[in-house]
């Protein structure tokens, strides 16, 4: 058992709690706050979404413990918020909920969508809403309602509504990105300090970089694979001198950030958001590569504050030389998450967003190799669930058709 002291709707919480309980359950079992519904318990259907420092969470994926000195919002705590009160009437008004189990995760969305997206139509509030499960309206009166408040802001623009989104959208200064290092625990398991004594060299690194090792590695941990290719119009030594740039490499990963560099370690984060589904890994990695066969291997592992979910994996890569100005780049990803997400890191869904990263990764470096001076505004572009779901099922048809669609 461990004591956490939080706020919970602005009035200060200190308790005792288990490790494993997740928040869903503290705030309906130790807090008294049932207003908090749980539906899957599997972070899918959205019902127990609440604010943790003003962003949606899923309650029943992040532990108690993990929100330790955050202010939680629940749908008890929405009296004050200015976007709420617009939803709550919008919501009546065009009949948004019927038995209600959704709607406390629903309003929280909702919340979202307004701050987030004042620009969103009905077809981004729709795949907004994806990760939020409601069993009886239809969405109908739910998507009109949140568009309807949508429409209002844009006309008659509230200053309590603009200086939360103002909040939002201000890039986080050099102190807060330093306050969110030190929020975060950093868990390194298989990588030494970040020293200059402990950096390993090629000659001194015991393990070459082989297929074989990698799948060595599969076998003791159980990790997923996934193994893609995609080619650039450059030169093997161009590309292969970018690839193993560090920085560069990390300013054409979406999400991915080094806080600290020595030789070939580093320390940094990965956010992803996957819909309703974010994370931000806080970890190390260090690079092995061969100069000679044009092969590397980046091995990482980290951990997500919040979840405490925990990822650790190798990505190897390797160029073959198609010709004067045409290289292919051969990634093995192979990871491993323990924790709260682990459940979503063997789905199609999520395999498929990998893919969508690599190949996106493989844009960004040949736009990087092209114009150098690009910003790191390339790391920008989302990936959306929606346009994965798609493309899922299509590669699902034409594999039933033997690939002749
Ligand atoms: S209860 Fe379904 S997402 Fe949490
Ligand atoms: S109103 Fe019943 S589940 Fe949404």
């Amino acid at each position: 058992m461990k004591n956490i002291s939080l706020l919970v709707n602005g009035q200060k919480v200190v308790k005792q709690v288990s490790d494993r309980t997740h928040l869903g359950d503290f705030l309906r079992e130790q807090v008294g706050l049932t207003g908090t519904h749980l539906g899957c318990e599997h972070g899918v259907c959205g019902a127990c979404t609440v604010l943790s420092d003003g962003q949606p969470i899923r309650s029943c994926i992040t532990f108690a413990v993990a929100c330790e000195g955050k202010a939680i919002t629940t749908v008890e705590g929405y009296a004050d918020d200015p976007v709420m009160s617009l939803l709550r009437e919008a919501f009546t008004a065009h009949h948004a909920l019927q038995c209600g189990y959704c709607t406390p995760g629903m309003l929280a969305c909702a919340r979202d969508i307004v701050l987030r997206i004042p620009e969103a139509d009905e077809q981004r509030v729709r795949i907004e809403l994806a990760g939020n499960i409601c069993r009886c309206t239809g969405y109908v009166g739910i998507v009109a309602a949140i568009l309807s408040v949508l429409n209002n802001l844009r006309h008659h623009p509230d200053a309590n509504v603009q200086a939360l989104r103002q909040s939002l959208s201000t890039p986080k200064s050099a102190s807060n990105a330093q306050d969110l290092k030190e929020k975060f625990t950093v868990f390194e398991v298989e990588s030494p300090p970040l020293t200059a004594q402990a950096q390993p060299t090629i000659e001194s690194s015991a393990a070459p970089i082989t297929q074989s090792a990698v799948l060595q590695t599969a076998s003791v941990k159980n990790l997923t694979h996934i193994e893609d290719t995609f080619d650039i119009a450059f030169d093997s030594n161009a590309v292969w001198q970018f690839m193993t740039d560090l920085p560069a490499v990390a300013a054409c990963l979406p999400g991915a950030v080094i806080e600290a560099q020595d030789g070939e370690l580093v320390k940094g984060r990965v956010a992803i958001k996957f819909g309703p589904m974010a994370a931000a890994f806080v970890g190390s990695a260090r690079l092995e590569k061969n100069d000679a066969t044009f092969t590397a291997l980046l091995k990482g592992s980290g951990q997500d504050s919040l979840s405490q979910s925990r990822a650790s994996g190798d990505v190897q890569y390797r160029l073959q030389t198609l010709g004067a100005a045409m290289t292919r780049v051969h990634v093995q990803l192979a990871y491993s998450l323990q924790g709260p997400l682990a459940q979503f890191s063997r789905s199609g869904l999520v395999q498929e967003f990998v893919r969508r990263m690599i190949a996106d990764f493989g844009k960004n470096v040949s736009a990087r190799l092209t114009n150098p001076d690009l910003s790191q505004a390339l790391n920008a572009k989302a990936i959306h669930p929606a346009s994965i779901l798609i493309a899922l099922i299509w590669s699902k048809i034409k594999r039933l058709f033997g690939g002749k669609v």
